[in-house]
């Protein structure tokens, strides 16, 4: 599926006001009292907006909070962090994938859903160049391209998942993708390719294994 098809249009005005309305960017305590020991990383300092340019994610010392060396999962076009966003920031979930609830598929968020905050918010450092990344996202923007972001999760084209029913049932996204928002960058807490997986929690739950359910 093509990333360019959840192009939303939208006036950049319209999105920040729609932005400062909808969430306060209060940094969240929540996430970081319920975080498990590993996420180090989940308490962070306000960006210095020292560059870094690495996909690694490795970012250079200074103020910066500390990374592992190699982040798991895929390396995206545009360091976007959800430990930062949805952590620390506490951005609902489908302030971006907004359709989670009513469709079968989730939309990433579009540029202009970004750019409703960023064409505000640059991190600047103390220069006040924007931070590396952020121009990366403006200049998306400027250029009117999508941004090519690698997909993570993928069933294969025969079988079928809605996301809707699964959140209208009171499913977390955590359940099935894990706590996204500590993740510095995503990655799969589990194959979600995987239809034991699927048929076992339809079976405690009383959900239909028919076939043609997932099938069709
Ligand atoms: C500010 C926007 C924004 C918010 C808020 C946000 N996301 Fe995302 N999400 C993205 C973007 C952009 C991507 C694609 C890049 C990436 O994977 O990091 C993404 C990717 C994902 C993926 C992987 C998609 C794939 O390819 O399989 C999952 C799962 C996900 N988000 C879940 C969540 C959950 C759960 C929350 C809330 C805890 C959340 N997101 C909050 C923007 C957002
Ligand atoms: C609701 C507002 C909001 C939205 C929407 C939003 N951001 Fe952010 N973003 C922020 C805030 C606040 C910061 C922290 C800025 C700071 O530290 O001064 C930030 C920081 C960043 C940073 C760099 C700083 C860091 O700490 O890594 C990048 C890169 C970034 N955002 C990319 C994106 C991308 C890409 C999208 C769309 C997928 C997006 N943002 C959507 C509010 C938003
Ligand atoms: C019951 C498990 C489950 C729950 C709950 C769930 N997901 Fe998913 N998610 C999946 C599966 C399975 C896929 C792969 C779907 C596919 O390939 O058709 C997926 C894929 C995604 C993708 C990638 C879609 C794409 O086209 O790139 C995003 C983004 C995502 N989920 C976000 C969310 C968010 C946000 C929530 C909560 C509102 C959520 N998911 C709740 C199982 C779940
Ligand atoms: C953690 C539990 C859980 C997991 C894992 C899960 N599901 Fe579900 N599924 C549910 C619940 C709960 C419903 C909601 C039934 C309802 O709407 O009453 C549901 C509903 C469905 C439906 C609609 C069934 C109908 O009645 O028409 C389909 C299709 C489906 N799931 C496919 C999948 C697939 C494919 C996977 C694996 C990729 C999966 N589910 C994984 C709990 C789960
Ligand atoms: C709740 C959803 C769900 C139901 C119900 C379901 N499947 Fe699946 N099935 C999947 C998913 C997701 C996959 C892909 C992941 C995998 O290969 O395990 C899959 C994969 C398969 C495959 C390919 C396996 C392989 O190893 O290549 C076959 C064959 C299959 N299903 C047959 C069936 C039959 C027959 C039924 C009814 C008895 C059924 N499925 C019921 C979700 C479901």
């Amino acid at each position: 599926m093509k990333r360019s098809s959840y192009m939303i249009a939208g006036g950049v005005l319209l999105c920040s006001a729609a932005a400062l309305a909808g969430v306060s960017l209060v940094k969240g305590q929540g996430a970081e009292r319920r975080a498990p020991a590993d996420t180090t990383f989940s308490a962070l300092p306000r960006s210095s907006g020292v560059g870094f340019s690495s996909l690694d994610g490795v970012r250079p010392g200074g103020d910066w909070p500390r990374l592992p060396g190699r982040l798991k999962g895929p390396a995206q076009p545009i360091f976007y962090r959800h430990d930062v966003h949805a952590g620390q920031y506490r951005i609902p979930c489908l302030y971006c994938h907004n359709n989670a609830a009513n469709s079968w598929t989730v939309n990433l968020p579009s540029e202009s859903t970004c750019m409703g905050c960023h064409i505000v918010t640059s991190a600047p450092d103390t220069a006040g160049n924007p931070n590396a990344e952020i121009a990366k996202l403006r200049d998306f923007y400027a250029k009117s391209a999508s941004i090519p972001w690698v997909r993570i999760n993928k069933l294969p084209e025969y079988a079928h998942f809605p996301h809707m029913r699964h959140v209208a049932a009171g499913l977390a996204c955590q359940t099935c993708h894990g706590n996204i928002q500590q993740m510095p960058r995503v990655f799969p807490v589990r194959d979600l390719s995987d239809m034991g997986w699927c048929t076992s929690c339809h079976m405690q739950r009383g959900v239909t294994r028919d076939c043609t359910a997932c099938h069709f």
